[in-house]
């Protein structure tokens, strides 16, 4: 059985061994091992239980750390860097050798990022290599924001899990292709469009599609319950569903008709950075309430929220 605590050193030592380690983000919790090793980086994906054509985030303690590992690095790339590292944002960029095809699907672009957890800045920091870390989920299901939500699913399959608390923004990193001149989001997250747009200019973002793979992120069905899930295009409660056993995720306040016990408000100040925090972990309360059916509506489509409409509709695909 897994084991919870506060312990760097411990996390440092498994680590070097080449063990898998659950670590916290600012975003949400990584499944963390050496991510210049292929047999560590193996036993990610098995953990995981991940397809291998879905590639892996870098996480590094710095940018001077990077370079090895990247192509040169593009003049938005390095303005986002500036502003916005450590912090959740992912930047997608050429590879060199040192990045082993395992990690990034064969593919000639690696995705690197600087996280701010302390706790992860500083385990990092003692580390001579970048950690490969994927969301610490079953492949497909809700990234976890709490220690307890990876040993939940994950407990029998790794030894350690450093608990640096819930996760402050509650929603993946950014990513975000600084490759191409028009840089392009491949996947909504942590820091929101808006922002980015004021630092480099108008950037194209790629909305969900079943029919690319080849942008892995955009798999169709992401971040789902168990508990079948819809998300309602408009304010009309649908007359085709039966009332009994639903449960709602709602954002500011109670639905009618709904027992309040089944239903849970994201921000009741409609606070979007509040919702965004704790999406993941009420999506996961109401899948374990054994209900049949769960239903939300989209928060507004502005900052944060695009995000967390973009994870509502994921959910319910
Ligand atoms: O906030 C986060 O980004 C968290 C924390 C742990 O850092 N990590 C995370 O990793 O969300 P993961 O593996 O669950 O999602 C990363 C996504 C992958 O699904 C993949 O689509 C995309 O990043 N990605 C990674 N490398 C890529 C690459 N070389 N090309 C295109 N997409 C890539
Ligand atoms: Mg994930």
């Amino acid at each position: 059985m897994t084991r919870i605590g506060k312990d760097i050193d411990e996390a440092r030592r498994l680590l070097q061994f080449g063990e898998v380690v659950a670590v916290p983000t600012e975003t949400v919790y990584g499944l963390a091992g050496n991510g210049i090793s292929p047999e560590t980086v193996a036993r990610i994906f098995e953990i995981k239980n991940r397809p291998r054509f879905d590639p892996m985030i870098l996480h590094f303690s710095d940018i001077h750390s990077i370079q090895p590992y990247v192509q040169a690095m593009p003049e938005k790339g390095q303005t986002l860097a500036d502003a916005l590292w450590p912090g959740p944002l992912t930047l997608l960029l050429s590879k060199t050798d040192k990045v082993l095809d395992l990690v990034t699907a064969g593919s000639p672009k690696v995705a690197v990022r600087i996280p701010s957890h302390p706790m992860l800045a500083e385990l990092l920091q003692q580390l001579d290599f970048p950690l490969a870390a994927p969301s610490a989920n079953p492949f497909g299901y809700i990234s976890p924001t709490t220690a307890q939500h990876v040993a939940d699913q994950l407990g029998d399959r790794i030894e350690y899990i450093l608990d640096g608390g819930p996760c402050e923004v509650g929603l993946e990193s950014t990513i975000v292709d600084v490759t191409s001149e028009k840089p392009v989001v491949l996947r909504k997250g942590g820091i929101d469009i808006e922002t980015i747009d004021a630092l480099i200019g108008s950037v194209e973002v790629l909305e969900t599609s079943s029919s690319r793979p080849t942008a892995p992120g955009m798999l169709v069905s992401h971040y789902a319950p168990r508990t079948l899930f819809r998300l309602l295009e408009d304010d009309e409660f649908p007359s085709d569903i039966p009332l009994g056993n639903i449960g709602v995720l709602a954002f500011d306040c109670f639905w009618p008709d709904i027992p309040p016990e089944n239903q849970i408000i994201l921000s009741s100040t409609g606070n979007l950075g509040e919702a965004a925090r704790r999406l993941f972990s009420s999506m996961r309360e109401l899948d374990g309430k054994g209900l049949n059916l769960i239903l939300a509506r989209r928060v507004p489509d502005r900052g944060l929220g695009r995000a967390i409409n973009d994870k509502l509709r994921r959910a319910s695909l």
